[in-house]
């Protein structure tokens, strides 16, 4: 008997979630759905059957769950991820509210895998998600010394409320959620900025991807840019290995590699583009160029689906992962 709980389960990325524990057939003999007060009573389908959402209170979280996929934010996941795990759940977590915590694990299944020192497991940033996939590849190829990001994220990475922004702009009305209008527009701005000039979202890249893939040391900053596309995040990535391969050698490395696709033809037009890489489950790259100004360096353009592979898709993997080592 496996019994999961989906918290958030009428938000953006608690939607993908059950699409895709749907879709990957996941073993599930009971699923049970939480949102908030606001939601609750909403009804949802899975394998034709439909499913009212509840709203989740302290008590709830005694139902015998063996797995959640929480959802909910940051203050949600604080105040009940903790309760589950009190009662023998395992947590996947979305929020950034325990990423950086030293005993929480923080997994990206092509890099690394859960340690269970805690039952809480935290899902990353999206845009961190996307980027170090092919830098994993990279990193065991050839060594990486330093990264550079800037992203190019799409609305839909700040939930319902982003994508309304989006609409209202086109439709000629002011933003809600955004500081400034994002229709026509690229707002050099996502979470809140610290006092050193950096963004939490900017911190956050810089963090996690030390944490995934366990290098405390390495170089790494971030220019994170909110632009007016309603799904799929882009990032620029310029990064410094260990020695110099050429352009052809990346090229046949992410081509033999399982977790990238490499789409890379310039001369045909042909390079990860956000429209082309959303409702898709793969992290593209391409775009892949020598930086001359600096030794050893390189440029990428990738992109991937921030609702699939940035958020749901990933923490799904993260669940097939944990009942895959229960199996074995
Ligand atoms: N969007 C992305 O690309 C992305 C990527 C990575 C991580 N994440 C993270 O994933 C989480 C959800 O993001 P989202 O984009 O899906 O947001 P969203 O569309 O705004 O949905 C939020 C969900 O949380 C529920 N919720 C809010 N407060 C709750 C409470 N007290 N108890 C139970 N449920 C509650 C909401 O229920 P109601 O309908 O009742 O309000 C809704 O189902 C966030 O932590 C976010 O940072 C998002």
């Amino acid at each position: 008997m496996v019994k999961i709980a989906v918290v958030g389960a009428t938000g953006l990325v608690g939607r993908k979630m059950i699409d895709l524990l749907e879709k990957k057939d996941i073993p599930i003999d009971e699923l049970v759905l939480f949102s908030s007060k606001r939601s609750a009573g909403s009804e949802v389908s899975f394998r034709n059957e439909k499913y009212i959402v509840e709203e989740l209170t302290e008590e709830k979280t005694d139902g015998g769950f063996d797995y959640v996929l929480m959802s909910a934010g940051g203050t949600t996941s604080i105040k009940f991820s903790p309760l589950f795990e009190k009662n023998d759940a395992i947590v996947i977590d979305n929020s950034s509210a325990f990423r950086m915590d030293p005993t929480i694990d923080l997994i990206v299944p092509e890099v690394n895998r859960p340690t269970l020192n805690r039952k809480i497991i935290a899902n990353p940033n999206c845009s961190t998600i996307q980027s170090v996939v092919p830098l994993k590849v990279l990193e065991d190829a050839y060594g990486i010394t330093r990264v550079s990001y800037t992203t190019y994220q799409a609305v839909s990475g700040s939930g319902v409320k982003g994508v309304q922004d989006l609409k209202r702009g086109e439709n000629g009305e002011g933003p809600v959620n955004y500081p400034h209008p994002i229709y026509n527009n690229a707002i050099p701005h996502i979470d809140v900025f610290g006092d050193d000039g950096y963004t939490k979202e900017e911190v956050k890249m810089i963090e996690e991807t030390r944490k995934i893939l366990g290098q405390p040391e390495m170089k790494v900053t971030a220019t994170c840019v909110r632009v007016p596309v309603e799904n799929s995040h882009a990032v620029a990535i310029n990064v410094t290995l260990n020695s110099s391969p050429t352009v052809s050698d990346l090229k046949n490395l992410f081509n033999q590699s399982d977790h990238v696709v490499l789409q890379d033809d310039p001369k045909n037009n042909t390079y990860p583009m956000q429209v082309t890489s959303s409702g898709l489950e793969e992290v593209f790259v391409g775009r892949i160029r020598e930086d001359d100004s600096l030794e050893n360096t390189y440029h990428l353009w990738v992109t991937s689906d921030n609702l699939l592979k940035g958020a749901a898709l990933n923490a799904v993997q993260i669940l097939q992962q944990l009942m895959h080592t229960k199996e074995g």
